[in-house]
Parts: structure tokens; sequence; C-alpha cells
């Protein structure tokens, strides 16, 4: 489903997105997400400047046409290979290349970039300008903490902003509204112990009108998100969209205002299947079960979600690579919910 109009930097549409997380979203669950919301921009996993432009670039940056509008998130802090690896997303088809600033883990720590950039304010820029350069024609952007480690003030955030603003052509804002501590919690604690200070987001709109922030972390409903988007411009959601990837059916009627139906259970269990099938016969050695593994959530508080999740995820099962295994998960599925309305007729 390709977007129904022709977006350029400026009009992404990003009131509702989906967050890059590692070995998540990856081009298959970024497929399951295209299908159930038209509009929202979704986004890549971080991939490493470096393994773009040293590496094979295909392996990294393959997606499916229906993706758009995609931001593909790279990691690094070497404006010339920034800038390389961005030329090669723009030749990808990539409408967005965002620069991860948040990222806390060691082993990024390493390589100077993530998170510690953050400290780092100019190099950022330089980064941010060589990879504008490069792409031209793409949405060059950041997403970040509201700080490091313990410091808890708001005025070093605004002035990280502040100066990308100034120095760069950057113009969104990513903000994941906790810090990063870059000592001792690890990166998944580091999504949720640090605590949640969306007051500083909502500060940053309101000091800076003229940028695009985009508010990130702990949505959980498409209420919060309403109210999030009357601070911000927009809002991002990363674990609940994986674990529940329903949320986003109501997303295109409440945040575009687009009428049509979205897709329905069965549809998806039949779009996936086919796409499973396309995927399996292309040569580029996927697996059902590489599709399969960002799919189990899709039944989130349906009757029939555990079957659906155990036959998708079954070894046994998947080892054939039949992809009417999905349709065989879907009957069950919808077996269970016979099951449960007779059982409240009764
Ligand atoms: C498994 C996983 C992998 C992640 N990988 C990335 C990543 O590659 N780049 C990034 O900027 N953030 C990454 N994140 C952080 C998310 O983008 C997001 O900022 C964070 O989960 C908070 O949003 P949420 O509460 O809606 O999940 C990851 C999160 C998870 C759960």
């Amino acid at each position: 489903m390709p977007p129904t109009e022709k977006t350029t930097p400026d009009t992404l549409p990003r009131r509702l997105s989906v967050a890059p997380m590692l070995d998540w979203t990856d081009r298959h669950f970024r497929f399951l997400a295209r299908q159930i919301s038209r509009h929202a921009l979704l986004y890549t996993e971080m991939v490493n400047a470096g393994a773009v432009v040293h590496g094979d670039a295909a392996r990294f940056l393959l997606k499916n046409d229906c993706e758009n509008p995609v931001a593909l998130q790279l990691g690094g802090s070497e404006p010339a290979l920034l800038a390389k690896a961005a030329a090669e997303a723009a030749a990808w088809g990539y409408d967005e290349i965002n620069l991860n600033c948040g990222c806390p883990s060691p082993r990024v720590q390493k390589g100077a970039f993530g998170a510690c950039l953050m400290n780092e304010v100019a190099l950022v820029a330089d980064c941010l300008n060589a990879m504008q350069d490069a792409a031209p024609d793409c949405a060059v952007t950041v997403k970040h903490r509201i700080g490091i480690d313990r410091q808890t003030d708001y005025q070093p955030l605004a002035d990280f902003v502040g100066t990308l603003s100034e120095k760069t052509a950057c113009t969104v804002f990513i903000v994941h509204a906790r810090n990063a501590w870059l000592d001792g919690l690890s990166p998944k604690e580091n999504r949720d112990v640090p605590p949640l200070k969306y007051d500083y987001v909502y500060r940053l709109k309101r000091e800076f009108p003229a940028l695009q922030i985009v508010l990130n972390g702990g949505i959980k409903t498409n209420a919060e998100a309403a109210l999030h988007l009357q601070h911000t411009d927009g809002v991002m959601v990363g674990r609940e969209c994986y674990h529940n990837p329903m949320l986003m059916r109501d997303w295109d009627r409440l945040f575009y205002g687009d009428t049509r139906e979205p897709a329905v259970y069965a549809e998806l269990a039949e779009r996936l299947r086919d796409y499973a099938a396309e995927r399996l016969a292309d040569g580029r050695g996927s697996i059902l079960r590489h599709i399969t593994r960002h799919c189990l959530g899709l039944m989130h508080g349906l009757n029939g979600a555990r079957q659906w999740r155990r036959m998708l995820s079954d070894a046994e099962l998947l080892k054939d690579n039949d992809p009417e295994l999905i349709m065989r998960a879907w009957r069950e599925v919808e077996k269970a919910g016979r099951r449960a309305d007779t059982a409240e007729a009764v």
C-alpha cells in the first residue's frame, strides 16, 4: 500500500511513528506495520554507517517498496562515513535519515556514538551537515535523550537542540523523554529506569515552535498519544507497537483523518501468507521464522492469541517453511473466537 500523496522532507507524516528497534523493526516487521497503518512513519533498526559503506549495503538497506514513508536510522560519528551511508540510503529510496544520539549500549559507546554524542554537539552538527549535503532530498533528523547520566537540568537539552537548529538544516528532533545513564544500566534498563520527563519535551516545543518536536517513551495507548499531540508535533511508539501491532489500526482514522476501513485480522493473515511466500521465493535467504517471529503479537487480546503465538514460534512446524502455516494458525484463532462466543451465549 503506497502512501496516497508524494511526501517531501517537510511533509513526512510524522504525527505517529514506529520507533527504530534493533532486531525488531526489520523489513518484515515494517511490512506488517504498513499493512496496519497506511500513514505512520516507519523507522528501521539502527544500522552502523560503517557497515553500510564497507559491508554488504543490500543486507542493511533492503526494504519493501510498500514501506514508504520510511526512515533509515544510522549509527556513527564520522561525518564522511555518515555522508556516504546517507547517499546510499537516498539511492535505496529512504525518505528520511536519522542519526542515533540516544543509544546507551557499551558497544556503541566504545564506537563513540549513540547517546554519548549528546556531549559532542559540534560533532553532531558536522555529522548532520555532511549527511544532508550527501542526501539533499531526504529529511535528516536526530533521535536523542533528554540528558546523559545524572544530569537533570533542562538547559543542556535546550542548548543541544538550539545549537543544532542554528548550525544545521535539521528541523526535526525526536526526543526519548528520559536520560541515558551511560554507566551501570543495561540498554534494556535504560529504556525503563531513568524517569520519563514529558514536560521537558513539551517545553522544547514551546521554546522552539518552528522545530518539529516528536515525543517518544512509554506510550501505550492511543489516548496517551492524543494527549501528547496537544503539546508536540508527533509521537513515536516503540515496544507497544511491536507487542501489540493492532494498536496502529486506528492511527489512520484518529491521527491522519483517513476514514477508509482498516484491514481486518483475516485479511492481515492472508497478506502475511502472501508476503511470506514471496520472500521465501525471492532467493535472499529468508526463512519463515524470520517473518513469523515479528507477527506473534498480532492477535494480542484475542481468544486464540496463545495458539497463534505457539504455532508461529514452533520450530517443528516452522521447519517446513510453508507459508500456509500462517493461515492454519489464523484458523485456530477463529475457532477459539467461535468457542468463546458459544460459551458466552450459553
Ligand atoms: C528491542 C529494542 C531495540 C531498540 N533499538 C533501538 C535502535 O536501534 N535505535 C534507537 O534509536 N532506539 C532503539 N530502541 C529504543 C526505542 O527506539 C525507543 O526509544 C524506546 O523503546 C522507548 O520507546 P517505547 O517506550 O515506546 O518503547 C530500541 C528499543 C527496543 C525495545
